[in-house]
This record gives structure tokens, C-alpha cells and sequence, in this order.
């Protein structure tokens, strides 16, 4: 047993949540993990800046840590995640009371720099290496669940230009397929019977990777499937211009493949998704869809949805609104289009006031929860298997 208490706070998405138990797994050999922040000797903030309510949520946090610290000034904080990176040089200035701070693809540094911190008790951060996910086995001791993330790849190529990713967790880098299959061989044999494969746009999945090893990210299904005990696989997130016929057929092939798709549109109008540089159009998107139902007619398709992005007119938000007619999603996350930092929407001109951006959002999310509950009328009388 340690002697010294660590507390992990996560915000954001799954990667995030994989993020942190990489985390919690470094820091075990030196800290006993505690669900109590006050009594903590090491705080980790795993951050998100999707949104600037997000980062909001963070540095709100950090406010509140800032006054525990004046109480217990042994008490090491270490900010992680997207914010993080994109901050480092604003924290470092203004927030003395941070100690570390380590972006989404140092995280397997943390305990270094903690130590070095405890040591010279300054901000200590890491700017210039890149790392790669190491092969690295998950620790089965926490979580009872039956189910667990596995990060195939980090970063995103993609540059929508209302989106921060590509800036706080770089280009894209896919992992040795080896290294995740003998991932998921060593959770299976823990216990785990289903897999959320994760990556910013798995449908890339191999394109960095040279020739000899590369594997495209539907012959990764197949191996994924082919290892034995494993009995439900899913993945998130998927660009529309980017799923491909094969990745499309996979639904068809491979039965252990959960019938889910979160297959994320953004808006409606060509326009819009032209000046968000999202590369496909509406057409082309709906084409998918109809693929994917007909290879998989119980399909359950899911998406999200940005109203009020700088430019867009009434009739382009009608045409989202249509949209969500036509493909009748059986559910969807709604947001306000927010500003990010370096994103390129950020010098678009004809912003969208807050109040008619709130009135787009309410009439959509109105609309959806009619739409979801009749989707989900679909399900009464059907029989499911449940883990
Ligand atoms: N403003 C609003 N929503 C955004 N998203 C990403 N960036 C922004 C932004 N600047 C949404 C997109 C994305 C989801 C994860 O967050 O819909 O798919
Ligand atoms: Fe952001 Fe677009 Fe990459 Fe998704 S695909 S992470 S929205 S840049």
C-alpha cells in the first residue's frame, strides 16, 4: 500500500475515460487511488475543450483546487487532457498552483513529471515529444464491469473547422494491430466480453501505417471478432466521408458487430458542411445510410448535430430539421456552435447571436426526443440478449 492518495477527475469523451484509467494504472505504483479530492496528495484534472462550456467545467475545478491548495500546499495538481495542451502556456502564467501539466499524448509521462515536480515543486511540462500508444496491458484489478474502451488510434486529420481536436491531440497515429489484439486477448481472458474500439475517425484507422503492417479498420473487426470469448464489439467515431463499403459490410459479416453506428453529420445544408469542410454532402450522406440499412436493416444509427455555425440562414437550419426526417436517428447529441481557439470558423464571418442559436436548439432537440421515443416504440415485443 502507498502512502500517498491520488483522485482523477475526468471530463469529455470516451477517450478521456481511457485516458484516465491509463492514468490511474501509471500512477498505482506510487499513489493508492481515493474517491476523496480533498484528501488527496496528487489531483489529476483530465480536461476536455470540445466546447467552451467544457473547458469552462475545468477551470472552474482549478479555482476550487486553487483554494484547497492554500490549506494544503503539499498537494499536487496536474492538469491533463485537451485543455491542457491548448492552455499549457496560459496555465503555466496564470494558475502557480498547478504543478503539471501534460497533453493527451504525454500521459504516459505523468508519474515522471509528478516526481519531478514533488522535487523542485515548479510547473513541469513536456512539449516536445510525441508519444505513441505504448503496448500496454490494461490493469484488470479496477473496474467490475464486463465491458471496456480500447484506444486503436490517437489524433484526427480531418480539420473541421469549427473543431480543436486536431490541434490538442494531433495528427493521426494508428496502433500496431498486434498490440491491440493482444490487448483484447488479455481483457477477454479478465472477464471482458465486450470491446468499444476507439479512435477521433476509426474509419482511418491503418492509413499512417506502412504497407508490411498495415490492416485496414474492417479486417481489424474481423481479427477483433475471430478472438475467441469476446462476444460484442463496437466502435466509435466514424466520418461519414470515410466509411467505406467494406467497413459497411461488416455489418452484414460479423455477428458479434453490435447493430450501432454513431455516424456523426453536423448539419444539414450542403453549405454549411462545405464551409465546415466536412467533404461530403447530404446526398452522399444519405446514400450511406441506405447502405448501412440495407446490409443491416435493425441498425441503429446516431449522430450530432451543431446549430448556429457562423453563416447558417433559417433555411439551412430547416434543412437539418428535415434531415432528422429522413433518417429518423434513434437518438442524437445537440450543440450550440461555440468558437475554439485556432479552429478556422473562428474568423467566419456572420456569427450567430446566442438567442437564436438556443431557439435552433430547442426546436431540434424537441423534434428528436419525438423521434427517439417513436424509435424506441419500435423495440416493445422484440426479444433482446442482454449482458
Ligand atoms: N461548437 C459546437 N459543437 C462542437 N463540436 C465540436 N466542436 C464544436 C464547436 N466548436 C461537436 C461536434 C462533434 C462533437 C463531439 O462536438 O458535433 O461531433
Ligand atoms: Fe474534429 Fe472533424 Fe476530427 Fe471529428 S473529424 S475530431 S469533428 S476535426
Amino acid at each position: 500500500m502507498n502512502n500517498r492518495n491520488a483522485h482523477i477527475v475526468t471530463f469529455g469523451c470516451q477517450m478521456n475515460e481511457r485516458d484516465s484509467e491509463i492514468m490511474a494504472q501509471l500512477l498505482a505504483t506510487d499513489y493508492t487511488s481515493t474517491s476523496s479530492l480533498e484528501a488527496a496528495d496528487v489531483v489529476v484534472i483530465n480536461t476536455c475543450s470540445i466546447r467552451e462550456k467544457a473547458e469552462q467545467k475545468a477551470f472552474s475545478l482549478l479555482g476550487r483546487l486553487r483554494r484547497l491548495k492554500k490549506q494544503r500546499p503539499e498537494m499536487l495538481i496536474a492538469v491533463a487532457g485537451c485543455v491542457a495542451q491548448q492552455q499549457k502556456e496560459a496555465i503555466r502564467q496564470r494558475m502557480p498552483h498547478v504543478d503539471v501539466v501534460v497533453g493527451p499524448q504525454q500521459i504516459y509521462i505523468l508519474p515522471e513529471l509528478l516526481q519531478a515536480a514533488r522535487a523542485k515543486s515548479q510547473i513541469r511540462t513536456e512539449q516536445n515529444r510525441d508519444f505513441v500508444i505504448p503496448a500496454f496491458l490494461p490493469d484488470m484489478r479496477s473496474g467490475n464491469s464486463f465491458k471496456r474502451f480500447v484506444t486503436i488510434m490517437q489524433g484526427c486529420n480531418n480539420f473541421c473547422t469549427y473543431c480543436v481536436v486536431p490541434f490538442t491531440r494531433g495528427r493521426e497515429i494508428s496502433r500496431d494491430p498486434r498490440d491491440i489484439l493482444s490487448e483484447i486477448t488479455h481483457l477477454v481472458r479478465h472477464g471482458i466480453r465486450e470491446v468499444t474500439l476507439l479512435g477521433q475517425n476509426v474509419n482511418s484507422y491503418g492509413n499512417d501505417r506502412k504497407n508490411a503492417d498495415r490492416m485496414s479498420f474492417a479486417l481489424l473487426l474481423h481479427a477483433v471478432s475471430e478472438i475467441e470469448g469476446i462476444e460484442r464489439i463496437r466502435f466509435t467515431t466514424s466520418h461519414p466521408k470515410d466509411l467505406s463499403d467494406e467497413l459497411i459490410h461488416c455489418f452484414a459479416s460479423l455477428d458479434k458487430l453490435c447493430p450501432h453506428i454513431h455516424l456523426p453529420v453536423q448539419s444539414g445544408s450542403d453549405r454549411v458542411l462545405s464551409r465546415m469542410n466536412r467533404r461530403y454532402t447530404v446526398a452522399e450522406y444519405l446514400d450511406k445510410v441506405a447502405r448501412l440499412v440495407a446490409v443491416r436493416p435493425d441498425i441503429v444509427i446516431t449522430t450530432d448535430l451543431i446549430v448556429g455555425f457562423p453563416g447558417e440562414s433559417e433555411a439551412d437550419f430547416d434543412m437539418t430539421m428535415e434531415l432528422l426526417e429522413k433518417v429518423r436517428y434513434h437518438s442524437s447529441f445537440s450543440f450550440k456552435y461555440s468558437d475554439r481557439p485556432q479552429a478556422k470558423a473562428v474568423a467566419f464571418p456572420n456569427k450567430i447571436d446566442d438567442r437564436t442559436k438556443s431557439l435552433r436548439l430547442e426546436k431540434l432537440q424537441r423534434r428528436q426526443e419525438e423521434i427517439t421515443l417513436e424509435r424506441n416504440h419500435e423495440f416493445i415485443g422484440r426479444k433482446m440478449a442482454v449482458m
